[in-house]
């Protein structure tokens, strides 16, 4: 597994650096003992036993070239808390959501299944089901005519990226992230896949990808962390190959639930001040699409399933007293960390209340150039 781009004059001609874990938001807890630590450790290690020196250091940069820090603190907590759980359990490597496909076991709580899935077995079971239905979703037509350069934008953890390498023998994949903790976690699971697997540390406006090479690009719930929506299909539109098909698994804006934004500037990521999520209409998607040159082939809404995935059957304060607290010992930035999960807890909710009544619409939608 090559961290990062064997061909890396493919991208870039820029000159490749020895590896270095840059700090991530939480420098401050480097104790032998704390989970970041050991992640951190992790990846070197990995990067030692796979990795050629090749790893370059893109810089962690949002649109207008300032860090993006609560983007990236907000998925290490994620990752530090939910993820690390489920992973150590089932080997599931994702942050995303799924489409329940069936009515969720009882007891069902989001949160506390991937946060304690040994106690709640059933549960994990239902949410690896919806995993894998999400990704059947995003690949519906894409068998017959397997892709075989694909592209991974925001590829989290590398749990999408391994169903294709297992699916489409003939195929290579290429994953960017500006996250280290979920890096150190997609390094590992892809190892086996040798040269097949690439990834990035990297800001996806800010790394130099090649031109029209890719036949597939793909974002699963990264899109809606990219304010500019031009930016991101012009940013594709170099990469995609002709011919070639990109997929956005992502939240967006019901037609109402924008109307109401213009008046009252506060609904789901589109509440001022929030600085992380931002949804969009599917028209806006299809005109600016349209503007690049791309042709929409695919539209499949399924908010109310990803709702009942979506469940939380705890307060605020079960979930500190259960998974916050205890962990708390951990960190040097405390503060920090609970209030990164506050978001998470508040911003699920918000986003399971507004998805149920279709204000907010979970979707693929797909594009051809
Ligand atoms: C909800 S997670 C989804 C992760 C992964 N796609 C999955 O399915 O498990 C969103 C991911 O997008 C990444 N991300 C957000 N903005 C990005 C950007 N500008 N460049 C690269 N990655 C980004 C985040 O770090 C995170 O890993």
């Amino acid at each position: 597994m090559s961290l990062l781009l064997s061909g890396v004059d493919m991208l870039s001609s820029s000159p490749v650096q020895p590896a270095k874990v840059a700090s991530c938001g939480d420098e401050d807890h480097t104790t032998k003992n704390s989970r970041a630590a050991r992640f951190r450790e992790r990846f070197v290690r990995s990067r030692e036993r796979f990795g050629p020196p090749g790893y370059r250091e893109l810089r962690v940069m949002d649109l207008d070239h300032r860090p993006n820090q609560q983007l990236v603190d907000y998925y290490s907590a994620l990752e530090l808390v939910l993820c690390d759980a489920t992973r150590a359990r089932f080997g599931e490597y994702r942050t995303h959501f799924g489409p329940a496909q069936s009515e969720p076991p009882s007891d069902y709580c989001w949160l506390s299944t991937s946060v304690d899935p040994g106690n709640h077995l059933a549960g994990a079971d239902f949410i690896s089901t919806a995993f894998r239905a999400l990704e059947d979703k995003l690949a519906t037509d894409l068998d017959h005519e397997p892709p075989r350069r694909i592209l991974d934008v925001g590829c989290g953890a590398g749990g999408t990226m391994r169903t294709w390498l297992e699916r489409w023998p003939e195929c290579t994949v290429t994953g960017i992230n500006i996250n280290e903790h979920q890096l150190a976690s997609a390094t590992e699971l892809l190892a086996p896949y040798g040269e097949r697997a690439q990834l990035i540390r990297g800001n996806f406006f800010d790394t130099p990808l090649p031109a029209k090479h890719f036949d597939f690009i793909y974002f699963v719930e990264s899109a809606f962390h990219m304010p500019d929506k031009e930016a991101v299909l012009r940013a594709v539109m170099h990469s995609l190959a002709p011919g070639g098909r990109v997929r956005f698994v992502d939240v967006f804006l019901s037609e109402r639930a924008a109307e109401m934004a213009k008046r009252k500037k506060s609904v789901g990521g589109t509440r001022e001040g929030d600085s992380i999520f931002s949804y969009e209409t599917r028209d806006l998607w299809l005109e600016t699409a349209r503007g690049q040159g791309l042709r929409h082939d695919y539209w499949n809404e399924f908010g109310k399933q990803v709702a009942r995935f979506l469940h939380i059957g705890l307060s605020w304060e079960e979930m500190q007293e259960r998974y916050v607290r205890p962990r708390l010992g951990r960190h040097a930035r405390r503060a920090e960390f609970t209030q990164s999960l506050h978001n998470l807890y508040t911003g699920y909710k918000r986003l399971q209340r507004l998805l149920r009544a279709g204000a907010l619409e979970y979707a693929t939608l797909g594009f051809r150039r």
